[in-house]
């Protein structure tokens, strides 16, 4: 019955992460999936994660179905942190939040309630992208086309291609952006940049889809919010995925949200009626424990101090090594302009290596990063950096 289906090519992103787990050398370095990684190699367990589950595990409690759109309490506070508490549509009740599973299902749910709404839609995706965006879209029956972004030749934004693009593509397209920490190139929008943006957005009629999977891992959880907090005072429809797996070290709990701002409150109720059917179709309702442990570190005070420190600390972290990655490069290889580096955002760079030498740094060194050049900078440690740049530099 199934002997006619196509072989599955492998993720352009989980399948390099599979190689580098194959490779036997000690010396081996993992730039492969976004994954962030402290000074010592290790995936963090989050001390506010820690103290919220030592927290719960003293009064265990049944384990009832969660309702379709997830933890009211969850939803509730990643309203707060995604729009801040002066958002004219959160207090007004048109913003609808579901919890998801993972930025992912986030991004699939919106997908699939943009084609109910209107099945002939098209959304426009950052060229280059993160490379599951088109599938997902794809999948819930979306047109996908791309927009310049980022030109990795010469490393540098093409913000005015972008608004080109967006000046010429028909009013109700979708637009997928990125608010921070743009994934694969870590090149953002200044606050100057996105200003511009909102206008064409708003004079265009189109709709903003942002993808927030790295809040907190820039500027901070505020700053990082700058985009989706502009654009939602701007007072049209738009939708936000966002997801937890990087800011609170919270891979395997596929926590995320989708949320969906509505022109009134009666839209909004519609709007939540239909992702409930959308989620009962699908897995009928999202799992409790990572979402009830987000939700009480996000609603305790103090808990959310030490969380929003522990988020500084990781962006901080990943800042440094960049700066340290720099340094040796530009000892080690001079003619090779590595200020990409120091230049881009977040947990990626975009390093413009070619394949030929991606490849060669894998067979010859064991330094593992995806096809496109994008290299997942917290991989890189005080033990690993020097050699890192070694190897770069034999290619380059
Ligand atoms: C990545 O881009 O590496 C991460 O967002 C993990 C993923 O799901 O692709």
């Amino acid at each position: 019955m199934f002997e006619h289906l196509a072989p599955y090519a492998g993720d352009p992103i989980f399948r390099i992460g599979d190689m580098f787990r194959q490779d036997q050398r000690q010396n081996k370095v993992d730039l492969t999936v976004g994954l962030y990684y402290d000074g010592k190699g290790q995936i963090p367990i989050l001390d506010s994660i820690h103290q919220a589950e030592l927290k719960r595990a003293q009064h265990p409690e049944t384990r009832q179905y969660l309702p379709m759109e997830g933890l009211p309490s969850y939803r509730s506070a990643v309203q707060k942190l995604l729009f801040g508490t002066e958002c004219a549509a959160l207090n007004e009740g048109r913003i609808v939040t579901m919890q998801s599973v993972g930025g992912t299902g986030a991004l699939r749910i919106g997908g699939e309630l943009l084609h109910l709404a209107s099945p002939n839609s098209e959304i426009w995706i950052s060229n280059p992208g993160w490379d599951n965006h088109h599938a997902i879209f794809e999948g819930a029956g979306l047109k996908t086309h791309t927009y310049p972004y980022y030109d990795s030749v010469n490393g540098v934004l093409l913000f005015d291609e972008m608004k080109q693009t967006f000046q010429t593509i028909p009013a109700g397209s979708i637009v997928l952006l990125h608010p921070c920490c743009h994934n694969p190139t870590g090149a953002d929008l200044s606050s100057a940049q996105w200003e511009e943006i909102a206008d064409i957005i708003v004079e265009r009629k189109l709709i903003p889809f942002l993808d927030i999977a790295y809040q907190g891992f820039s500027n901070g959880l505020d700053e990082d919010a700058f985009a989706i907090r502009l654009l939602a005072s701007r007072n049209i429809p738009m939708l936000v995925a966002n997801s937890f797996s990087k800011n609170f070290s919270f891979y395997a709990e596929r926590c995320g949200a989708l949320s969906v701002v509505c022109q009134n409150t009666l839209e909004a109720d519609r709007v939540l009626g239909q992702i409930k059917l959308l989620v009962r179709r699908i897995y009928s309702n999202p799992p409790l424990h990572g979402a009830r442990m987000i939700s009480d570190v996000l609603n305790d005070p103090e808990l959310f101090a030490m969380w929003d420190r522990e988020v500084n600390e990781m962006r901080t972290r990943i800042r440094n090594i960049r700066q340290k990655a720099y340094d040796i490069l530009k000892a080690q290889a001079p003619h090779f302009d590595s200020s990409f580096i120091i230049r881009q955002n977040g947990m990626f760079s975009y390093t413009g290596l070619s394949l030929p030498q991606i490849e060669k740094l894998r067979a010859d060194y064991g330094v593992y990063f995806i096809d496109s050049g994008r290299i997942s900078v917290p991989g890189l440690n005080e033990d690993n950096v020097t050699y890192f740049a070694e190897s770069v530099s034999k290619v380059v």
